[in-house]
């Protein structure tokens, strides 16, 4: 996701930092960057000069204070892990200028809570934008308890100038965006737990019958099983709501490891290079 927001920002003329504490990330990082900044010059969407001035506007760090020392806005998207988050959010705040905005990508967690362990809970904000970056209109900008109102129109301002659409709601469990697609998620994994249809079928019904882009199967298996699981588990601890509990077969299909395209199985199997949509040999019928 990072490499992602990075891209936005500096196509956008924005001067980026992009800071990680894994070398090898930002290596990875600029191997994605260019890739993509390649498909938009092949769709015609860029010309070569932008490809060029995105990747002058970016420099790599892996130290936090040289990364944030003269920034206006820090937007963090570490490992979705709230100790890790908090820890991290105090560094930003001892080393980012006073009057810099810090804002985090996470999918779920409290951005109140988040802002609790800077001192300047008033310009703490989420900006969740949606994978893959270059390419999803929506940022959900989340307003914290005390997230000041200018901050959130300059944050509001920031979106529209990077082309996308940004939507303001406010900080509970899962806010939008997670709130409605997770529930969505484990009811379509409960209809395959307790028989009601196959895979394909339930993946099927949503996509024709819906419109939507991809079934709710193959999206978990995209965003990978495990953070689905994660984010239910926020919902659920959040609202303290039985209706928010992980599947029974989430759960089991996490702590195997068949965590979607990232571990090669999950509701489909993926061939390594093979874009074909291969149902798990675990839940085929015939
Ligand atoms: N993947 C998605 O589809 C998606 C979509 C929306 C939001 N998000 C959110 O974005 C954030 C990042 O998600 P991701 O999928 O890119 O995660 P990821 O695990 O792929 O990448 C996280 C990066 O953070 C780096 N990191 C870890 N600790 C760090 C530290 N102390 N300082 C600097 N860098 C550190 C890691 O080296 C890694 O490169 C999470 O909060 C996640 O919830 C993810």
């Amino acid at each position: 996701m990072g490499n992602g927001i990075a891209h936005v920002f500096a196509q956008n003329d924005f001067s980026v930092s992009l800071v990680d504490i894994n070398q090898e990330q930002l290596e990875k990082a600029v191997r994605s960057i260019n890739k993509n900044l390649d498909r938009q010059i092949a769709k015609g969407a860029i010309t070569e000069e932008i490809k060029k001035s995105t990747l002058a506007n970016i420099v790599m760090q892996t130290d936090i204070g040289t990364g944030v020392k003269n920034a206006s806005l820090v937007i963090e998207a570490a490992t979705e892990n709230e100790a890790l988050k908090l820890k991290i959010f105090k560094q930003i705040d001892d080393a980012a200028p006073s009057d810099c905005i810090l804002a985090s990508n996470t999918s779920s967690i409290s951005i109140t809570k988040i802002a609790s362990a800077t001192r300047r809970a008033g310009s703490v904000i989420g900006m969740h934008f949606m994978n893959p970056v270059p390419v999803m209109k929506l940022v959900e900008v989340i307003n914290g308890y005390a997230t000041k109102k200018d901050v959130t129109h300059m944050v509001v301002d920031i979106s529209k100038k990077l082309g996308k659409i940004p939507c303001v709601v406010n900080d509970y469990p899962g806010f939008i965006a997670n709130r409605i697609l997770m529930p969505m998620i484990n009811e379509a994994i409960y209809s395959l737990y307790e028989g009601v249809a196959g895979v394909e079928e339930i993946d099927t019904v949503m996509k024709l019958g819906m419109a939507h882009p991809m079934g709710p199967l193959q999206l978990a298996d995209f965003i990978g099983l495990d953070v689905c699981h994660a984010i239910l588990q926020v919902l659920h601890n959040g609202f303290g709501n039985s209706k928010y509990a992980p599947c029974p077969l989430l759960t089991n299909m996490v702590a195997a490891g068949y965590l979607g395209i990232k571990s090669g199985e999950g509701f489909y199997s993926y061939k390594e290079g093979s874009k074909e949509m291969i149902v798990s040999e675990r839940f085929r019928t015939d």
